[in-house]
């Protein structure tokens, strides 16, 4: 397996952070999510953080200059990554590719009732991070992360009329472009989504095969 520059696709809860991790453990490279490095500026209020919270909020893409400056700091050190939540449109990968090349893009494909039926059973751990689903892969104990023993949240953007949002402003719209863009540099799969967490992890696997 030679691909270590690996870039993720796919609509909001299709499993992009979930196979990330593994993928970047797998190939001994750094995760590198977007949606993660963003909360974590509105977390500490920095100034970024402050001017992304309302797009978040509401379920819109945070200004491309915004977001491009904070991947291109994530990426100067390093020469792999799993890049997840990072393009988003067209523009951010005409950026992505004055950066950096690409080795493969995997898009992630999900129907639009699982997409609403996972996001809305994820849970967080406000302190680790880590991430559970109530459905697929509930904590051990109601509402206490197996990891830290810190009580779980939900995203604020995990509500219903946001999720719909997301998926027709951020994904719908902007996804098209995106895939010819990488379709005509030979480095787009597809990866069924749809499975659950194994079975999506082996495709993805063959997908950089
Ligand atoms: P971000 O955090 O990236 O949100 P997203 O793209 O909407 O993706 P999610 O994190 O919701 O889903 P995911 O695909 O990672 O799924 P997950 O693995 O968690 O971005 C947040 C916001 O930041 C955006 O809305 C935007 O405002 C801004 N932003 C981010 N990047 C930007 C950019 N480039 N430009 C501008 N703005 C940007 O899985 C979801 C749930 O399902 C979990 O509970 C999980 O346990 C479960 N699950 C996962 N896989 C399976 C499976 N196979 N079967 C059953 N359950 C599963």
């Amino acid at each position: 397996m030679k691909a270590r520059r690996i870039v993720l696709l796919g609509p909001p809860g299709s499993g992009k952070g979930t196979q990330a991790v593994r993928l970047a453990k797998l190939l001994n490279v750094p995760h590198v999510s977007a949606g993660d490095l963003l909360r974590s500026e509105v977390q500490h209020r920095t100034e970024l953080g402050l001017k992304a919270q309302s797009f978040m909020d509401r379920g819109e893409l945070v200004p491309d200059h915004l977001v491009a400056e904070m991947i291109q700091r994530q990426l100067k050190e390093t020469t792999g990554f799993v890049l997840d939540g990072f393009p988003r449109n067209l523009q951010q990968a005409e950026i992505l590719a004055g950066i950096t090349d690409v080795d493969r893009v995997l898009h992630f494909t999900l129907d639009r009732g699982e997409i609403v039926r996972r996001l809305s059973a994820r849970r967080v751990c406000p302190q680790c991070g880590r991430v559970y689903n109530l459905l697929s892969s509930p904590p051990k104990q109601n509402n206490i992360c197996d990891a830290c023993e810190t009580a779980l949240t939900q995203r604020t953007d995990d509500t219903p009329e946001v999720i719909q949002r997301r998926i027709d402003v951020q994904y719908a719209r902007e996804i098209g472009p995106m895939l010819e863009f990488y379709r005509s540099r030979s480095v787009l799969r597809e990866v069924n989504a749809q499975g659950d967490v194994e079975s999506v992890y082996r495709a993805a696997q063959r997908a950089l095969e």
